[in-house]
């Protein structure tokens, strides 16, 4: 479909779901995102991108920006769509919270999914929504065992509706719950296996949970389910401090990509091979170009691996 799509890396990511139980019935949307970067598409972008057709490897749009009968994001989005694989992130479905989905906000998503047969569709373990009140942020979850049951019957029922894999973020955090009996990696490897689903990798995520609650963010990394990563995404973070005067970082996405987290990615990309990678960048948006340069980062260091793979290969090595 895309020029781009055709620039796909050599190498190998890990099998995606791997290990993981198969989903009756649900496609493996997410392993045709390419091993490329790709970028967030913003509104004030989108006669940009077509009038320049930048090589990249993917957008990601919020699905609930397009949640709407027409109008422009539908226009702009459906031509980009022609030449660009998509990547649709929910931010909206509150897969963490107590009450049962909204079945209607599940209709739109579906909707969506005919409409632009996204190569990938991702939500987040937290919740939004709570006895018809919204919230703007995404709040966290308990780690504990009637949390993780509800976690997966919406996730199965997302899957179900959705009849494909979906992938779940790992999320940033600035407080946790006394009531928890697992970590977050165990409560992910465990929703993974359950569900079939796949993970989102936020490689900023990691970094601002770990900051914030006092751990070390690689340790951290290494144990979650990296082999079922279907896409990573990268951002920036703000920095404060919590009342007690300790560094707190906000997962903001207003800022470039820190070198802490850049370091962390290329761990990942060590660990996996070439792996979709997100830039995300939400606030202070700035122009293109400066987006492209970003994800031309990842690229280099996406390529890079599979160079050093070929010549190992090459060389007999391993
Ligand atoms: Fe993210």
């Amino acid at each position: 479909m895309s020029n781009a799509a055709s620039h796909t890396l050599s190498g190998s990511v890990a099998a995606f779901g791997a290990g993981a139980p198969g989903v009756v019935g649900v496609s493996d949307g997410a392993a045709s995102l390419p091993w490329r970067a790709g970028i967030g598409l913003k509104p004030q972008h989108f006669r940009d991108v077509l009038a320049t057709r930048p090589d990249i490897g993917f957008f990601e749009v919020h699905a609930e920006n397009y949640m709407v009968d027409g109008g422009p994001f539908h226009h702009y989005l459906g031509r980009i769509r022609e030449h660009y694989p998509l990547s649709l992130h929910g931010v909206g479905l509150s897969i963490g919270g107590e009450g049962a989905l909204d079945e209607s906000h599940l209709d739109r998503l579906a909707a969506l999914v005919r409409r632009y047969e996204p190569a990938s569709f991702s939500e987040h373990l937290a919740w939004s929504s709570h006895g018809g009140t919204f919230f703007n942020d995404l709040l966290p979850v308990p780690y504990d065992r009637p949390t993780l049951d509800r976690v997966c019957r919406h996730i199965d029922r997302v899957q179900e509706r959705l009849r494909r894999r979906m992938l779940l973020e790992n999320p940033s955090t600035y407080v946790e719950f006394e009531s928890s009996t697992l970590s977050e990696t165990q409560f992910l490897r465990e929703v993974l296996q359950r569900t079939g689903c796949g993970l989102l990798l936020d490689v900023n995520n990691v970094y601002v949970s770990c900051t914030n609650h006092g751990r070390d963010a690689l340790a951290c990394l290494h144990e979650l389910p990296l082999a079922s990563v279907g896409e990573v995404h990268l951002a920036g973070f703000a920095r404060d401090q919590d009342a007690a005067g300790a560094p707190l970082l906000i997962d903001s996405h207003g800022s470039p990509v820190d070198d802490a987290v850049w370091g962390l990615y290329a761990q990942v990309i060590d660990r996996l091979g070439p792996v979709p990678t997100l830039l995300e960048r939400d606030n202070d948006v700035p122009a293109l170009s400066t987006l492209l340069a970003e994800a031309g980062r990842a690229e280099d260091m996406l390529t890079a691996h599979a160079e050093r793979r070929r010549c190992g290969t090459c060389w007999g090595g391993s």
